[in-house]
């Protein structure tokens, strides 16, 4: 399933939906479904990852440090078939608990692991937002998010050969 030239794709996975909230809250932040296309990874396979553009995974943890039980599937596929993902770029919120010490939030770190094995870089740091302070995750987002989406945009006009891709920069 290929993005569509220019539009961020959040690709979510959650359990009991507060990396959804998150990702709906960045999306209208961002310009709403328009601009910004939410997929959940419950049950997605490979092919359901955006094979170019720009794409954030918002996840939660759980387990031991591992992705939603519901995406789990998402995950294995993509270790499993790493389809060629040379032409994404991609960023990732990763939620947790810090009251799960060495766990923590490292839900999304698999996501970065499986998305670089299939070639896919990642521009950014990876934001980890704690769920125990009771901060708002999309206040917490926000700084972060701004400054992604300038490096990603930089980085996606070099690769594109000058065509920078203003229509998510804020
Ligand atoms: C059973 C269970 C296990 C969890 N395990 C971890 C964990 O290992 N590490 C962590 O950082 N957070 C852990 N969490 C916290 C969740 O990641 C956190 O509550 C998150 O906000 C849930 O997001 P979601 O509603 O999108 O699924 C766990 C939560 C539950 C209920």
């Amino acid at each position: 399933m290929q993005s569509e030239a220019g539009k961020l794709v959040i690709l979510v996975a959650t359990m009991t939906g507060a990396a959804e909230m998150l990702a709906e809250d960045l999306q209208a932040e961002l310009g709403g479904p328009e601009k910004v296309e939410l997929r959940l990874l419950e049950n997605a396979v490979a092919a359901d990852f955006p094979t170019t553009g720009l794409a954030l995974v918002v996840s939660s943890t759980y387990g031991t440090g591992d992705v939603p039980e519901t995406a789990e599937r998402a995950l294995a596929s993509l270790l499993a078939e790493k389809p060629e993902l040379r032409a994404l770029r991609f960023g990732v919120i990763s939620l947790g608990d810090s009251h799960y010490g060495d766990t923590f939030a490292k839900g999304g770190l698999h996501w970065d692991d499986a998305l670089r094995q299939c070639g896919a870089r990642r521009v950014g740091e990876i934001l980890k937002i704690d769920c125990q302070t009771g901060d708002d995750p999309a206040e917490v987002a926000r700084p972060w998010l701004a400054d992604w989406l300038a490096i990603a945009v930089g980085a996606d006009a070099d690769m594109a050969s000058g065509k920078a891709r203003t229509d998510i920069a804020r």
